[in-house]
């Protein structure tokens, strides 16, 4: 095998800024005001803090957004993060609205979700979104699933970071005759992306913590997507030769670094493409944020320019 194609994230989010810093400069003054971004974030989680730190830092300095946010206790009421999505809801200067997850244990993550605007809901989890995506017909993608597939487009183009492509040469892949394997089940990663593989005609296999014999089924994949949660579960043992490799974990080891799902240094000489972490995904779906942000802008605006 040669060396795999590696899938830089961090290349990739950058020319999806630019793409997005462009679009709001070309409307930004016709419609008054520039995409605004809410953000709601409850309680002391580090990794939260640094992740909602980043998007808002994303969205000023790159993509010329304006940012708001709402920082509520560790020990609030399920009203008062309820009361923070309304005022968002009803804010004519925002666009789209994050609750940064996971949320504290006492709080009941799927009713907020519920109670943001379907139009505004950026990070694509709100039960109406959720619908059009399984239906097929997506309003708005989230964010994680999203950069997995616009990193699998990215794999499949035969491009890499040294050619000057612009965005539009990374046309969406159709993957018929693909078999993808989602490691993983929950509704931020695992759920949705499954549903986005299947609508560009992948065939799906989706395995979980319950699933007997997990490596067997993933060792059959051209595609493996994981979202496990757990430092370096796949080994090279579960990856077929030629594969395409995508590591939505982000965990800290015990010196502080921050390492994926997947075994990189064993797994990657196997593969086609594959994503480091750092530097892969996670930069995907901040960019992707991003997006789905400036689509909302644009759908709010596109009557009236
Ligand atoms: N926590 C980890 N990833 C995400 C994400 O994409 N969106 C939200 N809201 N919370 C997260």
């Amino acid at each position: 095998m040669t060396n795999p194609l590696l899938l830089d994230g961090k290349w990739l989010a950058s020319r999806y800024h630019r793409y997005i810093h462009k679009q709001v400069q070309a409307v930004k003054d016709a419609a008054g005001r520039a995409p605004g971004l809410g953000v709601i974030l409850v309680g002391d989680n580090p990794a939260s803090k640094a992740y909602v730190g980043m998007k808002e830092r994303v969205a000023k300095k790159h993509c010329g957004f304006e940012t708001f946010d709402t920082v509520l206790p560790e020990d609030c009421t399920q009203d008062m993060v309820e009361e923070a999505v309304q005022a968002y809801n009803e804010h004519a200067g925002i666009d789209g609205i994050l609750v940064q997850l996971p949320l504290p244990d006492h709080l009941d993550e799927l009713r907020v979700i519920d109670t943001i605007l379907a139009s505004k809901d950026a990070d694509g989890l709100h039960p109406y979104n959720q619908g059009r995506l399984s239906r097929g017909d997506a309003l708005v993608k989230p964010c994680t699933p999203l950069g997995c597939m616009k990193l699998i487009d990215f794999a499949l183009s035969g491009t890499t970071t040294e050619d000057s492509a612009s965005l539009e040469e990374f046309a969406e892949a159709d993957l018929s005759g693909m078999h993808a394997v989602v490691v993983g089940r929950s509704i931020l990663v695992g759920k949705p992306v499954a549903q986005l593989l299947l609508a560009r005609n992948a065939t799906v296999t989706q395995v979980h913590s319950r699933t007997a014999n997990p490596e067997a089924l993933c060792a059959e994949a051209d595609i493996v997507v994981v979202a496990a949660g757990r430092e370096h579960m796949v080994d090279a043992s579960w990856i077929k030769e030629g594969s395409i490799v995508i590591d939505v974990g982000i965990n800290r080891t015990e010196a502080g670094t921050l390492t994926g799902d997947v075994a990189f240094d064993e797994v990657a000489p196997r593969c086609r493409a594959i994503t480091p972490v750092p530097r892969g995904v996670g930069p995907m779906t901040v960019a992707m944020l991003m997006l789905n942000t400036l689509r909302a802008y644009q759908r709010r605006f596109t009557e009236t320019i």
